[in-house]
């Protein structure tokens, strides 16, 4: 199971290095009857099913990359895109379902670099633009993910 409709304000954690208060208000705008019309970066990109299937795909790309591959050559795959497909629903506004660690925890002794960072990034676009998301919500996405990178980068 991943994320789903089911999950309610009082069960949602603070996500790990990924919350600021425009985040939360998205998040809440979810958990009541939604008169506001802007929708969330989550409900955007199709909810659960639509972000598992563009992290799937990513998967498959990030293990034919030369410049991250190695990283995950004994990762289990099934689990770490289960995590990596909570982690970024909650990161878009999604329900909360990330139970790992938080980012700079899981990425500490890895000794990545601007290269490795940048080459994931990338990688995460070219999925979503197979995937026909267009340019404004691929910015979005990324406007989430790329505050992550002192603590992924470790400094
Ligand atoms: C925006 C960038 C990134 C995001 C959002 C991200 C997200 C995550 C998440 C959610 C996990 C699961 C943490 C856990 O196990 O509790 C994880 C683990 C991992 N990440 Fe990343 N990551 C990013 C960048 C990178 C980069 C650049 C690399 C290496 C090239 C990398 C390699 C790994 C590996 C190998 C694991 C598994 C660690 C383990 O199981 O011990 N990640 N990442």
């Amino acid at each position: 199971m991943g994320c789903n409709q089911t999950s309610t304000n009082e069960q949602r954690k603070e996500a790990p290095t990924t919350t600021n208060n425009a985040d939360k208000n998205e998040t809440n705008k979810k958990a009541t009857p939604n008169t506001n019309t802007e929708k969330s970066v989550y409900d955007s990109l199709g909810g659960e099913s639509a972000i598992g299937a563009v992290v799937d795909s990513f998967y498959t790309k990030v293990l034919a990359s030369e410049i991250v591959k190695s990283y995950f050559e004994n990762i289990d795959m099934v689990s770490q895109s289960a995590k990596l497909r909570n982690f970024v629903c909650f990161a878009t506004g999604g329900p909360n379902r990330y139970e790992g660690r938080d980012m700079r925890e899981a990425h500490a002794k890895m000794h990545l670099e601007e290269k490795h960072f940048d080459e994931i990034v990338n990688l995460l676009v070219a999925t979503l633009k197979e995937f026909k998301v267009s340019e404004e919500l691929i910015g979005k996405v990324a406007e989430k993910l790329l505050p992550l990178k002192d603590d992924i980068l470790n400094r």
